[in-house]
């Protein structure tokens, strides 16, 4: 339950359950992280539409938001009750909100609190701590500081480090936050061969399975965010390629089935169709039918919609089977002769 190859990063909006489970549904094994979610609305919200999941989406992590050492600790049980695989604290976040809150990236400049922070949610669940931190603030970091707080963090009982490999700079968009300040995966090896008995994972800018590969030849983990939710199927391949499983990865209409399914059954308990639908349109990106699939769960939005989209896309395959055969028995026809080179 602790492998950390290869995760989905949280993504406020976009890893809701819906979208997590379709992730699940083309890696097993690939680890799943919730959106950010603010200590104060695990104790006083709505905790059920929080944090409910479902079986399948084992191994999860939740991932907290929050300033105060009693609360976030709280909130961290509950979470554990919940049955989450692992509690996430959230150390990137640079948005205006959060730093009115005095949470996410902006606890960076006092690691000290963030020590008793974790101090407290360490000693309040039994399920791994692990932090998401960004490299530093405002550009200013440097190594030494960096691999300090590593330092301080894995004292305080953190032995899991997802690294967002950027420096935060306040005073910029949450958007432009993830594109301007520069990469630095470096640092983070660097980090594992500085503290090999921790975790790392690296996190930024990965947009293949090749790339994710190369970083786990230098660190424990690579976290993916952008690239998985505008290709799910990218991650097609990940539980043969990075898990070392032997099953046949589901294809794209294997996958689309399973979500109609799932669907169907989400929508007896009151979820709305699109709440599940807006995570499917871009299953099909850049595939024949793809925009016409797109075109008509957005349109529809409803069950129906995607039972006539998949009907369409049933079309495609079946079509795209017949091509793939070629002449039928027919061992004296063109292909045959142009394999012997006659
Ligand atoms: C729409 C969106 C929402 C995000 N929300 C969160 C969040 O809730 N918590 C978090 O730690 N990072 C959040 N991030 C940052 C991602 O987790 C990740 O660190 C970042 O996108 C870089 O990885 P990528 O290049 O693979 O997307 C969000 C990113 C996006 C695009």
């Amino acid at each position: 339950m602790d492998d950390h190859r290869l995760s989905l990063a949280p993504m406020v909006d976009w890893t809701d359950r819906h979208f997590r489970y379709l992730v699940r549904q083309i890696s097993q094994r690939v680890r799943l992280y919730t959106e950010m979610t603010v200590d104060q609305a695990v104790l006083k919200g709505p905790r059920e539409r929080l944090l409910f999941f479902r079986k399948e989406e084992h191994p999860i992590a939740l991932q907290l938001a929050g300033s105060d050492p009693r609360t976030l600790a709280e909130a961290a049980q509950i979470g554990e009750a919940y049955g989450y695989d692992e509690i996430n604290l959230n150390l990137g976040c640079p948005s205006e909100k959060a730093q009115e809150a005095g949470f996410g990236a902006c606890l960076l400049s006092d690691p000290l609190r963030v020590a008793e922070i974790l101090r407290a949610m360490v000693g309040a669940v039994g399920v791994p701590v692990s932090v998401k931190m960004r490299l530093g603030l405002e550009g200013q970091e440097t190594y030494p500081e960096l691999a300090q707080k590593v330092e301080r963090f894995a004292e305080a009982g953190v032995g899991v480090f997802i690294v967002h490999a950027r420096s935060a700079l306040l005073r910029l968009s949450t958007k432009k936050n993830r594109e301007i300040p520069p990469l630095k995966h470096e640092w983070v090896h660097r980090l594992k061969g500085d503290f090999p008995h921790l975790t790392f994972v690296t996190n930024g800018g990965v947009r293949t399975l090749e790339e994710a590969l190369f970083h786990l030849r230098r660190v424990d983990g690579v976290m993916m965010g952008r690239a998985v939710y505008e290709d799910p199927m990218v991650l097609a391949e990940a539980d043969r390629r990075v898990f070392g499983l032997a099953h046949r990865p589901k294809t794209r209409l294997e996958v689309a089935r399973a979500m109609r399914a799932y669907l169907e059954e989400e929508a007896s308990r009151g979820t709305p169709p699109w709440a599940v639908l807006r995570h499917l349109l871009t299953l099909f990106r850049g595939r024949p039918r793809g925009r016409l699939w797109r075109r008509l769960l957005s349109e529809g939005r409803s069950l129906r919609a995607l039972e006539q989209a998949l009907a369409l896309l049933e079309e495609v395959e079946e079509e795209g089977e017949e091509e793939e055969k070629g002449p039928k028995g027919d061992a004296e026809g063109p292909l045959f002769l142009a394999r012997e080179g006659v």
